[in-house]
């Protein structure tokens, strides 16, 4: 039978291409985004215990209402803010549901949505599936800043929607207060909702604030913020994520969570809730933890060709390798992992027009001699193409 695909153009991600060529090539991977040291031992036992109180059967479809109580608190200690966790917080499989439900929920057929390339690449296929169009404005390397004008002229009617993610991936950059209040001021007087992917809100270095919507008094009104307990407490295999937005908005996100997971895996959900309610300093040294791991890898890169940009926030860091090759981002990559026997994740294919790209993306969430061992596969790589220069 002949049918015709809805994402003809989507293939599999860079980060399963990437991974699957490291296991081909015996490489060492630091480019996929997930941590290869374990979770907090309080945690697995909590989440025995959850099993064997009997929390195995379906959660409430808004989430366990311990653990929305607990985010809600977290809230306010983070950002100062009070969020109904009644009407105004859903549990989702992951930030990856949360972004899926809030595109479907306030995009419509012949709706623009503006995105910000390098881009995270769940937003365009969602915004496509909801019979929307993805409006993708380039943030240039290398610093990767918001030019708000240029936001300006691509406002229409049409425009529905506006996504940004902060702190960024995979440019490793943070927006700031100022950025917020340009972007308050473009969407005001229009009927435009903010999707803020946060999920790295507690990754934020050299003593940075993390600028939420939440805390922005115009934003927080016309926004959906969404979060990770994969990113925040190391387990990205949990898929425990939440979206917290006004009432108005948290209810037609509910609207199609419903229909699409409907509810998030029961025993994870009372696990989480006793260890944010006993275990705060787990996220509130997360940006000390990872700022340690940037400084590391920096270190052991000091002298190399193969250069380190400072990252800003997120656990991930960028190499800048154009002083040894001139080779686009993506074939150098396969170099790497094949003579380098290292793989990295380059950044042009999170654009939809692709500057001239030599930067590559490291994963910081990984053990010191995991990043040690990186550091010295990067400077081997780049001695032997400078012997070759
Ligand atoms: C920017 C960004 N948004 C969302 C997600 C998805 O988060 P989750 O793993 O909780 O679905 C990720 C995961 O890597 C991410 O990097």
């Amino acid at each position: 039978m002949h049918f015709a695909s809805k994402l003809p153009d989507v293939g599999t991600t860079i980060f399963s291409v990437m991974s699957r060529r490291a296991l081909e090539e015996g490489a060492l991977n630091i480019g996929q985004g997930f941590p290869d040291y374990s979770i907090d031992a309080r945690l697995s036992e909590y989440v025995q215990e959850a099993i064997s109180a009997g929390y195995n059967q379906y959660a409430p479809m808004e989430g366990v209402v311990a653990l929305r109580e607990q985010i809600s608190g977290k809230l306010r200690g983070s950002y100062g803010i009070d969020v109904d966790p009644e009407r105004e917080l859903t549990i989702t499989c992951g930030g990856t549901e949360a972004i899926f439900d809030a595109i479907q929920a306030v995009v419509s057929a012949g709706d623009d949505a503006i995105m910000f390339d390098p881009a995270y690449d769940v937003y365009e296929p969602a915004i496509r599936l909801a019979g929307g169009r993805a409006v993708r404005i380039a943030l240039p390397p290398p610093d990767f800043s918001y030019d708000w004008d240029q936001v300006k002229l691509a406002l229409s009617d049409r425009t529905r929607l506006i996504i940004i993610n902060n702190p960024h991936n995979p440019s490793c950059t943070v927006a700031s207060h100022a950025d917020l209040d340009a972007l308050a001021a473009l969407v005001r007087d229009r009927p435009i909702t903010i999707l803020a992917d946060e999920v790295y809100e507690h990754v934020v270095f050299d003593g940075r604030r993390h600028a939420s919507v939440l805390a922005h008094a115009e934003l927080r009104e016309r926004s959906f913020a969404v979060f990770s307990f994969g990113k925040t407490l190391h387990a990205t295999g949990w898929r425990t994520g939440y979206c917290v937005a006004p009432a108005e908005l948290t209810r037609e996100l509910r609207k199609v969570h419903q229909f699409n997971t409907f509810s998030i895996v029961a025993p994870l959900q009372h696990a989480i809730a006793k260890y944010v309610a006993h275990c705060p300093e787990s996220w509130l040294g997360l940006s000390a933890f990872f700022e340690r791991k940037r400084d590391l890898l920096s270190e052991r890169l000091h002298g190399c060709a193969i250069r380190p940009l400072k990252a800003a926030g997120t656990y991930f860091q960028l190499v800048d390798y154009s002083a040894v090759s001139a080779a686009l981002d993506v074939d150098f990559a396969d170099r790497l992992i094949r003579e380098g026997k290292l793989a990295t994740i380059p950044l042009s294919p999170f654009y939809a027009r692709p500057p001239q790209m030599r930067l590559l993306r490291i994963c910081l969430a990984k053990r010191d001699e995991t990043l040690c061992a990186a550091a010295e596969r990067i400077k081997d790589f780049a001695n032997s193409l400078e012997q070759r220069q």
